[in-house]
């Protein structure tokens, strides 16, 4: 069997040539279940969540299968290889994958030219990172130069501070250090918004591997620094749900199944700790559509799903608006 990450790749090239042949709709069933988030009008709360597309280059393909939006990244403001393969890692009997990818991609300037030609009408998410030889002191210009960049062209923006992939980006997540990087991109928000005459939202992306007492200081700084979302969470280091199972004890982040309880947790609390007008989406161990529903329980306006859709493909779409939708109308 081919190893995941060329599987990977083959998976989403028939995806594109499905989409080509104008066959990949066939994959969905077409659910319109409207919110509006952030000010943004979504077709519906399910997302596909950053990773799958690094590059923008599967847009209009993923965007056939029925999701109500899609983050493309994370990109950095130079291309970079990422880390020697293999560093994809399926743990199947937990519906879970291990892996440490390192932010490879092909730099901001590639993503925005495949933006700029895209066709899908949705919501379309833009996660940006920093380059691995970026100094943590340095991040924030690293940070500054993707969000110029991909501003036009996103409908929302992910600052991601939470892969355990780049060595001290979780040091991001430290207060002090948070402040400064959210009041650095806001004020540079508020320029572009006058240059381009449009707000965009910008969300930051947490690790589900949180101290206790490190969220309700998180908060504050992301209310203080006026942002509009949170993403509940990046995948963790932790390794305690998978023991002695294959793979287990590969370096990286750990998705699906085995993120979902901590996911849930720092999800949990974030919304116990940000006004309502601040969004969540939920990310982390969806595998079926109990799974979307118990986030939006939990406090989350919309949810996305990575792993998932690498078990269960463009079915779990439709699943998790069904339980949605049914638990709505309870
Ligand atoms: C192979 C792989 C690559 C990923 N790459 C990114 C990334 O580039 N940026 C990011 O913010 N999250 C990335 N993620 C994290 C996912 O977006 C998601 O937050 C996490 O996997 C938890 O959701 P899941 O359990 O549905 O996979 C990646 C996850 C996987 C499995």
């Amino acid at each position: 069997m081919a190893d995941p990450e060329t599987a990977h790749g083959l998976a989403l090239e028939g995806l594109r040539l499905g989409y080509g042949a104008g066959v990949s709709h066939l994959l969905c069933k077409s659910r319109s279940l409207p919110v509006t988030v952030m000010g943004l009008k979504f077709p519906n709360p399910v997302g596909m969540a950053a990773g799958m597309d690094k590059n923008g280059d599967y847009i209009d393909a993923l965007g056939s299968l029925g999701f109500g939006f899609i983050e493309v990244g994370t990109v950095t403001p130079r291309p970079q290889p990422g880390n020697p393969k293999p560093r994809i890692f399926r743990l199947e009997k937990a519906n879970a994958m291990i892996n440490r990818l390192g932010f490879n991609n092909k730099g901001v300037d590639h993503l925005v030219q495949q933006v700029k030609k895209h066709r899908y009408k949705g919501i379309l998410g833009i996660n940006i990172g920093k380059n691995f030889d970026t100094p943590n002191d340095k991040a924030a210009d690293d940070y500054l130069i993707c969000l110029e960049k991909v501003y036009p062209y996103a409908d929302y923006i992910t600052i991601n501070i939470s892969s355990p992939n780049t060595r001290g980006l979780r040091d991001l997540q430290d207060t002090e250090q948070l402040n400064t990087l959210l009041a650095a991109l806001n004020s540079k928000r508020l320029e572009l918004a006058g240059e381009f005459n449009k707000r965009v939202p910008l969300l930051v992306k947490v690790a589900p591997d949180l101290e206790e007492g490190q969220i309700p200081g998180m908060a504050e700084v992301i209310v203080r620094n006026e942002f509009d979302g949170l993403i509940a969470t990046n995948t963790t280091i932790s390794r305690d749900a998978v023991k002695g199972l294959r793979h287990a004890d590969e370096p990286g982040g750990l998705s699906g199944t085995p993120v979902k309880a901590r996911a849930n947790h720092v999800l949990k609390e974030f919304r116990s700790h940000l006004p309502d007008a601040v969004a969540l989406i939920g990310t982390g161990g969806i595998t079926e559509g109990e799974d979307a529903a118990e986030k939006i329980r939990l406090g989350a306006d919309l949810v996305q799903f990575y792993t998932g859709f690498v078990y269960k493909g463009p079915d779990l779409v439709d699943d998790c608006l069904e339980a949605i939708e049914a638990q709505r109308s309870v």
